[in-house]
């Protein structure tokens, strides 16, 4: 690898899914320039034809009326069926395990309802510490919810000193510990934070053995890593669809529920009429009969309008291929930790890289540390255009995405990089 332009154009000219990026609006740079946007692991960027399926809706809207329910090109009654294949194909799920449904922690407490159920000595939830804030609130208020000690029912898996990231074998060790205890396992499929992947299949294949439920957030890991949530013994799992999907800002989220538990009588559910047996629905029968399918957890009919977009990125990764993202994925991600690396070595300024290198212990994003003047780098990097995004106290999370980012935009931020470094240095001259 070499950290040129030249390099750069030669691995974009090689690369079979450059053709996706005209699909996409790339944000303006002033007048002439495009933004080098580095943020689709917190809003993906939009579909072009996202406007003219939102513009077919609004049609049939206005031309039918109510009957649009029935008569729109795209029935809105049963709408979300628009999306399960793909939703399938991207979580490697049977088609009755997936529905295209409400919001994000909406679904995990909802999913929580039915597979949260602590019992005697087996309370605790298993959760990752510094999992994403919204996950704590919903763990912690379930706990509660249920009469038990927050403070002492969650159990958060801590990095071992030194170390930013979670090691598969103490995860492991600690669900194998602790089974007797822990009546819910909750992790997110790759880390908001570090960026980093966890080994779902091992970690659900002992959760299984150890008979203790199992369920992922896969808010970053959707549309980022390829699934199998089928196989892997998963029991239920939630994704947003405004990130890696490119559903749009608030995009309806989606939800797995393993068909294992389809049929079960004893689940307990909140339930609404959308979940309800399609063929009495409109009966309005006063006792509620399940859908056999992950539909069972449908509340209330699709929000037509805050769906619509999210076809037309679904018809985009299904064109490419979650095996050919994938693989650009990687790519993208190892040329990026290359440049970094050698701007850090050629600057002498440190930049911590936490995100695990192993191929399959990360997806796009690349979780940057640094010790000194992060924020000021940060600041410089967005005046020229650079959209990555900042946590708090020292991280920079940037994630180039294999359908619109190109080689291309990695050796841009690099020299951009090395602009602020320099001007930060003269700065503290
Ligand atoms: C890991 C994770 N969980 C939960 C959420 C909350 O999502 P929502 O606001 O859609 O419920 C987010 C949002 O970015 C997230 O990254």
């Amino acid at each position: 690898m070499e950290y040129t332009a030249e390099h750069a154009t030669l691995l974009d000219q090689n690369d079979p899914l450059a053709k996706f990026r005209s699909h996409f609006y790339i944000p303006p740079h002033g007048k002439t320039a495009e933004k080098l946007y580095f943020t689709g692991n917190s809003l993906g960027l939009q579909p072009k034809r996202a406007k003219e399926l939102i513009l077919e809706e609004l049609e049939d809207w206005a031309q039918l009326g109510v009957e649009g329910h029935v008569h729109a090109k795209r029935p809105w009654m049963p709408y979300h069926e628009n999306f399960t294949a793909s939703l399938a194909r991207l979580t490697g799920a049977k088609e009755s395990e997936v529905v295209a449904m409400g919001t994000l922690t909406n679904n995990l407490h909802l999913l929580m309802v039915s597979f949260y159920r602590p019992e005697g000595k087996k309370r605790k939830i298993l959760c990752e510490s510094k999992a994403f804030p919204s996950d704590q609130y919903a763990l912690k208020s379930q706990i509660a919810f249920h009469g038990g000690n927050p403070k002492t029912d969650l159990l958060e898996l801590q990095p071992r000193p030194g170390e930013f990231t979670l090691r598969t074998e103490d995860i492991i060790d600690t669900i194998k510990q602790n089974k007797d205890e822990i009546a819910l396992i909750m992790l997110s499929g790759v880390n908001y934070y570090t960026g980093q992947c966890f080994d779902m299949e091992a970690i659900s294949k002992v959760a299984n053995q150890n008979k203790t439920v199992i369920g992922w957030d896969l808010a970053h890991a959707m549309g980022n890593i390829p699934l199998k949530l089928n196989d892997w013994g998963v029991d239920f799992a939630s994704w947003c669809s405004y990130k890696y999907l490119n559903g749009g800002p608030g995009c309806v989220s989606g939800v797995f529920v393993h068909q294992k538990h389809h049929k079960k009588k004893d689940l307990h559910r909140f339930a609404g009429w959308w979940g309800h047996d399609k063929s009495s629905r409109f009966d309005m029968p006063e006792d509620f009969v399940p859908i056999p399918s992950a539909e069972a957890w449908q509340l209330s009919n699709p929000p037509i309008l805050g769906m619509t977009a999210l076809l037309a990125s679904l018809e985009l990764f299904d064109q490419a291929g979650m095996k050919a993202l994938r693989e650009k994925a990687v790519k993208l991600n190892k040329y990026l930790r290359f440049v970094v690396n050698e701007i850090s070595e050629r600057s002498g300024v440190s930049i911590n890289i936490i995100t695990p290198e192993e191929e399959k212990a990360h997806g796009c994003q690349l979780s940057l540390v640094f010790p000194k003047n992060g924020k000021a780098l940060f600041d410089i990097l967005t005046a020229q255009g650079v959209i990555a995004d900042w946590r708090e106290p020292d991280v920079i999370r940037m994630a180039p995405v294999p359908l619109y980012n190109r080689f291309q935009d990695i050796y841009e931020f690099g020299k951009k990089l090395e602009f602020a470094i320099e001007k930060t240095m003269e700065r503290n001259a």
